[in-house]
């Protein structure tokens, strides 16, 4: 399927499943602004362009996703153990939050192109948690920068300092990266303006220092320069690229009530942020995916630049706002899809399942089933779906594993996960059975 029919659509669904049915190496950037795990119920105010919307942010096992969580604890031992230990060190909440989130950044570290980079918002309530994922699906040496956007807001603690920044962190999928800082240049001030007062034939800026401060020798002065030895003086240039180059800390003000772009979507980021990252890391035409979009920010902005984009959000009015804003932004954005609708994979070889593919199957399994581990002949087998085709599972070759009958009835359209506890019980009950007698 070509990219055109992922793109410039708003899928509303569980993000989870729209990845999972995705093309591997699609994005070229992706952004995301999660819930932060705040234990809160965020509304739209009543009579805003979003009334009626709200999400909640409190988390529990029912949150995960089980039929995923083989393939976490196959791929990702370490970060299963670690996840675990979260439940011991913070809350069972932050545990089951962790998971959710991993089982989702594993799927979107997969449909990110090898340039592309991720930026991943959030606060201290699980930065320091979050990063640990990112580290370990990413790989530490992919990790860029923990960029901190303050912003002024009304100051409400005399209990702690006031909580004015949050958290975006940084990763790229490889080292062939793509990043334009340049095209964030800052202006220099008048004062460093003023200080290179020198200029060469090729017009580059540049003051004198060196051993005693700065040299106020005649202008022009060409000075042999050996920056390393604090006796000579020598050139300090200004950055050829012309501006400051952009820090990790960024000052862009808190959208406030009046804000134009203001749609009263709770948690709503401001244009000027999402442009920023835009700029940085993509270029005209690439794919930006938010797949917790909200009320599209990350969607607008990428249109207004020029870019393609994915916007995925489970909540049903984030559409409506999004379709509202959309149009109210000069008919910027006729050609665009909102769907319900999960994407199909069309990058993996479809393979129904066959009598080949179970002679393979019963082959890696060494002719065992993969519930209850006995053995069985392979015309006792059955083909299964390990993610069923209900939680978004397809029909290809990874996804397909050999049940012997008792245990595909047990497993039905459910998890592995589902399986393995009913098992577990039932050999717990048949052990009372033999020791304590009926
Ligand atoms: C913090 S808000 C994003 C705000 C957004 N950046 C903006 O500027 O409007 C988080 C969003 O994630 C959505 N969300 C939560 N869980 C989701 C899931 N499993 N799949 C898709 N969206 C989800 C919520 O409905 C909410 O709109």
């Amino acid at each position: 399927m070509p990219e055109e029919n992922f793109t410039n659509t708003l899928y509303t669904n569980d993000n989870l499943f729209v990845l999972n049915g995705l093309n591997s190496d699609l994005v070229d950037l992706i952004y995301l602004d999660p819930p932060f795990n705040t234990k809160r119920l965020f509304s739209a105010p009543i009579g805003s362009k979003a009334a009626g919307s709200s999400f909640k942010d409190m988390w529990n096992w029912q949150d995960v996703n089980e039929a995923y969580l083989d393939t976490l604890a196959e791929n990702y031992p370490a970060l299963t153990d670690f996840i675990a230990s979260t439940s011991v060190v913070h809350s069972k909440a932050m545990a089951a939050y962790l998971t959710y989130m991993v089982q989702r950044i594993v799927e979107m570290h997969r449909v990110l192109k090898d340039t592309g980079s991720l930026y991943l918002h959030c606060d201290p309530t699980a930065s320091h948690y979050l990063k640990v994922l990112l580290d370990e699906v990413f790989g530490k040496n992919n990790f860029r920068n923990e960029i901190v956007w303050c912003y002024k807001e009304r100051e409400i603690s005399k209990k702690y300092f006031n909580r004015k920044h949050d958290i975006i962190f940084f990763y790229v999928k490889s080292e062939k990266y793509l990043f334009n800082p340049t095209r964030l240049l800052e202006p220099y001030s008048k004062g460093t303006i003023k200080k290179f007062n020198y200029t060469d034939d090729d017009g580059r800026s540049f003051q004198i220092r060196g051993k005693g401060g700065e040299y106020t020798g005649k202008q022009g002065l060409d000075i042999k320069l050996e920056q390393t030895s604090p006796d000579l003086v020598y050139r300090d240039y200004l950055d050829k690229s012309g501006g400051i180059l952009p820090r990790d800390w960024w000052e862009i003000p808190f959208l406030n009530r009046a804000a134009k772009e203001r749609t009263g979507y709770p948690t709503q980021k401001p244009l000027a942020l999402l442009q920023r990252i835009i700029k940085a890391s993509s270029n005209e035409g690439d794919i930006v995916m938010d797949p917790f979009c909200g009320c599209a920010t990350a969607c607008v902005a990428a249109q207004q630049l020029g870019r393609k984009w994915i916007g995925i959000d489970v909540e049903e009015n984030a559409v409506d706002i999004l379709i509202e804003r959309l149009s109210d932004d000069a008919g910027m954005f006729k050609d665009f899809v909102a769907t319900k609708l999960i994407p199909k994979r069309t990058d993996l070889t479809l393979e129904p399942p066959s009598q080949s593919v179970k002679e393979r199957l019963y082959k890696e399994q060494n002719g065992c089933c993969n519930g209850c581990g006995n053995e069985y002949l392979m015309k006792d087998m059955e083909i299964d779906h390990i993610i069923p085709k209900a939680k978004g599972g397809g029909d290809y070759y990874e996804n397909y594993q050999l049940l012997c009958g008792n245990c595909n009835r047990i497993k039905g359209k459910n998890t592995m996960e589902f399986l393995r506890i009913k098992i577990q019980t039932r050999k717990n009950l048949l052990k009372e059975k033999i020791i304590f007698g009926e």
